[in-house]
């Protein structure tokens, strides 16, 4: 997977892919990330990469050709499968989102800063819009790097445990039931007898039963 990300604060985005998961996931082939700085693509004598609105009021609004121009150039190099923007009144990322994005070949994602892009973008270019959830953030980078990590990490191969994926919260409609790990007692705190008991049966039926519990009460959503 190829994954272009358009920001006028390129910065930001240095480090979540830089440790763990993502680093690895480059290393080992199964995703390029490239990241273009906006202003890099602004033509005019103070490199601007906003104007004041039309019609007036408060906010700075990204203009349309740094960004076309930025676009054009990607798309003349190879086909891209979606042009995403994140911005806060887009749809709100689930986890089938993710999955689906995870097949993906080619993807650009566009930060959004200030009041937002010229809607001729968002008309002409951006194929999904996505947010990250109900609340404002500084702009799209930080939006767009849990994106990148939600998709990346469900490329086959990415994880080296190909069913943790499948088992991670959501991915059943469920979350994850609680785990342990030793030592068995803690300041008296025990894990639960059945995890020790070594019957497979058993502590699958557990754990079923505690994610349908711990379902029900903190995301009785899911169960709809
Ligand atoms: Cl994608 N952008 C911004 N600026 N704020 C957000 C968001 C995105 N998702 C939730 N809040």
């Amino acid at each position: 997977m190829r994954i272009d990300i358009l920001t006028v604060v390129p910065s930001l985005l240095e480090s979540p892919f830089s440790a763990s998961i993502m680093q690895r996931a480059k290393d080992k082939g199964h995703v390029e990330i490239f990241i273009h700085n906006i202003r890099d693509y602004a033509t005019n004598k103070h490199k601007n990469v906003d104007d004041y609105q039309y019609g007036g009021g408060a906010g700075m609004v990204m203009s349309v050709e740094p960004i076309a121009a930025c676009m054009d150039r990607l798309k003349n190099e190879r086909t891209y499968d979606e042009i995403i923007y994140m911005t806060p009144d887009g749809k709100i990322l689930e986890q089938s989102d993710c999955n689906q994005l995870s097949l993906h070949g080619n993807l650009i994602i566009l930060c959004g800063h200030y009041k937002g892009v010229d809607e001729r973008i968002r008309q002409h270019y951006v194929t999904r819009e996505i947010s990250i959830g109900s609340y404002v953030l500084s702009g799209g980078e930080l939006a767009a790097a849990v994106l990148v990590d939600a998709i990346v990490r469900l490329i086959p191969g990415v994880l080296n445990d190909e069913t943790s994926a499948l088992t991670d919260s959501f991915q059943d409609g469920l979350l994850s039931p609680p785990v342990y790990t030793r030592p068995e007692e803690f300041r008296g705190w025990r894990v639960p007898e059945i995890l020790l008991s070594g019957d497979p049966k058993k502590i699958e039926q557990w754990r079923e039963e505690e994610a349908l519990k711990r379902t029900r009460e903190r995301r009785p959503d899911l169960l709809d």
